[in-house]
């Protein structure tokens, strides 16, 4: 059984549909939801779809073994930041070494680092003029949104859209690549 973590911030659709997605799946699992935020939707979704879930602080995140210590004793193979909005610190990067990945809502290597989240992202791709944005699921490193990027879809951006009318067809590019682009990634660590 191979044995995944998603760290989230916020409501969690993504999480949903991951955890959906790998319910029907023999071989992988998503064991446990993290977030450092009490108060994210995203808990309530992790308990209807009875996953645990673990939330932790700054403080314990960045000068504790904690977190990395939970991972480790489940047996996590492989983590899903869905709309996680903190650095990964670096004892959790070295033990899970090309196997962290985060979903940006935008073709990065443009509109992504620090404070690029959800609506501030779709707004400086409209401030900006772009022609088209989308979806970038990427390897995670030290630094916001600079690793290796994995997958990207795009679309063309309307004159009459809006930063929420972004994000909702974000949204719905994310559900129907992110748990996919997953499982291919969970199925190869197998060949390692
Ligand atoms: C997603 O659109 C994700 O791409 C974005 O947060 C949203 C979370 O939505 N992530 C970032 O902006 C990371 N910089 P969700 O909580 O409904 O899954």
């Amino acid at each position: 059984m191979k044995r995944i973590a998603i760290f989230a911030s916020g409501s969690g659709s993504n999480a949903q549909k991951i955890i959906e997605y790998f319910a029907e799946a023999e071989n992988t699992e998503v064991s446990l939801v993290l977030s450092n935020n009490e108060n994210a939707f995203v808990l309530e979704r992790a308990s209807s779809l009875n996953i645990p879930a673990y939330v932790f602080d700054r403080q314990l995140f960045y000068e504790t073994e904690q977190v990395h210590d939970i991972l480790r004793d489940i047996g996590i193979d492989f983590i899903v930041l869905a709309g996680f909005m903190w650095l990964v610190p670096q004892n959790i990067l070295s033990h899970w070494a090309g196997r962290i990945i985060n979903i940006h809502p935008a073709l990065l290597p443009k509109f992504g680092g620090k404070g690029m989240y959800g609506d501030k992202v779709h707004k400086a791709v409209i401030d900006a003029g772009e022609k088209e944005t989308g979806i970038t699921i990427h390897y995670v490193n030290e630094k916001y949104d600079e690793g290796e990027i994995i997958f990207q879809e795009a679309f063309k951006i309307l004159p009459k859209d809006t930063p929420e009318s972004i994000a909702e067809k974000i949204h719905v590019l994310e559900h129907k690549h992110f748990p996919a682009v997953i499982g291919q990634l969970v199925d190869k660590l197998d060949q390692e």
